[in-house]
């Protein structure tokens, strides 16, 4: 156990000095954070979202969630902001997964970009797979610093 936490402090550097403290104090809560962080590790999940990605999304937000070419900041002539990536490079990992749900189910909010609603059209499952698959796209640390922000919403 002790050498499994070891990797994992090696994977996500964020936050693993409270949580070797913590271990120190109390030694059978050792695998309790580190599950906490453990990254989303179902590859048939991963697969499924991926094939939806590409089916749906891809054509907008790029290959592998890399967006398109030009600035996704800038709002397009139309007044509108162009579709982001959703790798780590923008900021789609600064949501919790239920912020990032009902993104993708109601679409742009208020008419801020073209991003259209896709409740009804994806199902739950096929949503939560697919907000696994952009979660896989996050290096070890982003999805280290993204998920203290969603174990912080959870408590919320
Ligand atoms: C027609 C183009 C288009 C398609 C297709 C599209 N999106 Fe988007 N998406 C956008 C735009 C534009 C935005 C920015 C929204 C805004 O600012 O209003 C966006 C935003 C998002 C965001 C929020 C990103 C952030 O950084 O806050 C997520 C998540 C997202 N899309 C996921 C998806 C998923 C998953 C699919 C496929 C099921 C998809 N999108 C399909 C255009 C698209």
């Amino acid at each position: 156990m002790k050498r499994l936490f070891a990797v994992l402090c090696l994977t996500l550097l964020a936050g693993c000095g409270q949580r070797e403290a913590a271990s120190e104090a109390e030694p059978g809560a050792v695998s309790e954070p580190a599950v906490k962080v453990a990254r989303q590790q179902d590859p048939a999940q991963i697969q499924r979202g991926l094939q939806i990605y590409e089916q749906n999304c891809a054509a907008c937000h790029g290959a592998a969630g890399k967006g398109l070419l030009g600035d996704w900041r800038l709002r397009g002539p139309d007044g509108k902001f162009p579709p982001p990536p959703l790798d780590d490079s923008a900021h789609a990992w600064h949501h919790p997964t239920a912020v990032l749900k009902r993104m993708i189910a109601q679409g742009s909010p208020g008419g801020s970009g073209n991003m259209p609603a896709w409740q009804g059209r994806l199902s739950e499952g096929q949503i939560d797979d697919v907000v696994a698959y952009i979660q896989s796209l996050w290096s070890d640390k982003i999805y280290a610093v993204w998920s203290d922000i969603e174990q912080r919403s959870l408590q919320n």
